[in-house]
């Protein structure tokens, strides 16, 4: 079972350490304390730069965290961040946080749980030996401010929860465990569940997913999450396609070994939708959308799918397998073609951890945005700038088409090497790929290769996996909407 903990915040009235904001000349903090704590702000000569914090021990013990100046719209979010450094550096057991009144922050105060519950996210793993000084710590807050954690709890819980399965070792996160996980986690929300395993897929004619899967001791599944929350509409609004390769060794084409065992995050475009129908569900979203995710492991045996193996789709079109590694656009293929034949979605986004290409073009910065659609170009944007998990278009063009053509089937899964094999492994030719199967539908691929996992902090969260997508696609869905 995949389990995370985070920092706990509650309503109470014990006796603790008080969290008190400063930014520039700016104090938030309770009128009885501002004068005391200014002081002594001013005469430790504390300089407010988001990051530090000044620890006034004494009677009443009050620590000022530095805040962000009012440019930085994250700027919330992110001192929630710094307030988990804080009580853990300092290894509080519980803090206190002034009412929001008090503090003279409002709504802003659902950002800062919301940092806190981003950046408390621990991945619980168990462990026989206790870690010294690490413990759980209490955030209390005051009883009028339960809607706005409740809020932030909203929020941060299906992030969090896509991220714990991001981190989790593939021995303990295989499809068929993380199948039963995700239904587990949707089901009690209202979201209808199905779970398709090999005989089905067989007759189906998934021959993406199985020849992916084919190597791996670790049986193959097709989720399919529907959240149906405007059911006095027909259709479907959106459907989501997440890459939800539980390993990927790369199969045959083994992957050298710098990187392999990263490959335990080669989910994340699956737990991002799914973290996504999670939101829709928890805030009753009035949209009827879909996600579809093919969950199986690319894995090196004498059953696996070779290079040059010809493989017939689920779409029909057949596949040229040039290299065993290039296998999320092959299981996309397939969940595309499942949602459109099953959903006739208005929308098909896609979202993949896809090329290691992306990591030297954006780095952890930008996920690529890949569409032939401005509308859903800008509305992707929108909703990726509005929550801090920005985009960047690629070109997808008619003429780049030529990137995966096969001189024995209808398309090949490794693009055209270009100047010295430089292109091999290209984002665009990934996109193709999956344009193939999309066909003339309003679709979009989001590569999340570099942005799914961070080596440094964000206002979003400390380094690990980031849940990049969530939030995004949550947001878009009343952009697409109209809502
Ligand atoms: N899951 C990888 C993409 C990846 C690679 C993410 C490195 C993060 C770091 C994907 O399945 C893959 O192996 N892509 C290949 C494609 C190539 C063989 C056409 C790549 O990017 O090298
Ligand atoms: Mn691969
Ligand atoms: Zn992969």
């Amino acid at each position: 079972m995949t389990r995370w903990t985070s920092i706990d915040i509650k309503p109470g009235t014990e006796a603790a350490p008080t969290l008190v904001f400063a930014a520039g000349e700016t104090l938030h903090a309770p009128g009885a304390l501002r004068d005391r704590v200014a002081a002594l702000v001013a005469a430790a000569g504390f300089e407010a730069k988001p990051g530090r914090w000044l620890d006034l021990v004494g009677e009443d013990r009050v620590v000022v965290v530095a805040l962000g100046s009012e440019d930085n719209p994250d700027r919330w979010r992110s001192a929630g961040g710094h307030v988990v450094e804080a009580i853990r550096s300092l290894q509080l057991k519980a803090a206190r946080l002034p009412a929001a009144s008090d503090l003279g922050v409002g709504d802003a105060l659902a950002d800062l749980l919301e940092g806190v519950l981003l950046h408390g996210f621990r991945l619980d793993q168990g462990r026989r030996d206790p870690v010294p000084g690490q413990f759980a710590s209490t955030l209390l807050i005051a009883e009028g401010d339960v809607p706005l954690a409740e809020q932030a709890r909203l929020r941060a819980d299906p992030v969090n929860r896509a991220r714990a399965w991001v981190e989790q070792p593939a021995n303990l996160l295989t499809p068929a465990i993380f199948a039963e996980e995700a239904a587990a986690a949707l089901a009690p929300l209202g979201v209808t569940v199905r779970q398709l395993g090999p005989a089905e897929l067989e007759a189906l004619g998934a021959g993406g997913i199985l020849a992916v899967a084919a190597g791996s001791a670790n049986e193959p599944r097709l989720t399919i999450a529907e959240w149906r929350g405007a059911p006095e509409r027909e259709g479907w609004d959106a459907a989501f396609v997440g890459k939800g390769l539980t390993f990927d060794a790369g199969g045959l084409n083994l992957k050298p070994r710098p990187g392999i065992s990263k490959m335990k995050f080669d989910m994340g475009g699956a737990a991002a939708v799914l973290g996504a129908i999670e939101r829709l569900a928890l805030r009753k979203a009035e949209a009827n959308v879909v996600a579809v995710v093919p969950m199986c492991e690319n894995n090196i045996d004498g059953k696996s799918y070779r290079p040059g193996d010809v493989i017939t789709s689920l779409a029909g079109l057949t596949i040229d397998v040039q290299d065993t590694d290039a296998e999320g656009r092959i299981v996309l293929a397939d969940g595309v073609t499942y949602a459109i034949r099953e959903y006739d979605p208005d929308a098909i986004v896609d979202v993949a951890t896809l090329t290691g290409m992306i990591m030297g073009l954006l780095h952890e910065d930008y996920a690529g945005l890949f569409t032939g659609d401005d509308a859903l170009a800008a509305s992707l944007s929108e909703a990726g700038a509005a929550t801090h998990e920005p985009l960047w278009r690629l070109p997808l063009v008619a003429s780049m088409d030529y990137l995966v053509e096969s001189p024995v089937a209808d398309v090949s899964n490794l693009g055209a090497p270009g100047w010295f094999g430089v292109g091999t492994g290209s984002p665009v030719a990934g996109s193709k790929f999956i344009e193939k199967f999309a066909k003339d539908r309003r679709w979009a691929h989001l590569d999340i290769a570099g942005t799914g996992w961070a080596s440094r902090r964000s206002s979003r969260g400390g380094p690990g996996a980031t849940g990049f997508g969530v939030a995004l696609l949550d947001r878009w869905v009343d952009l697409a909407t109209g809502a």
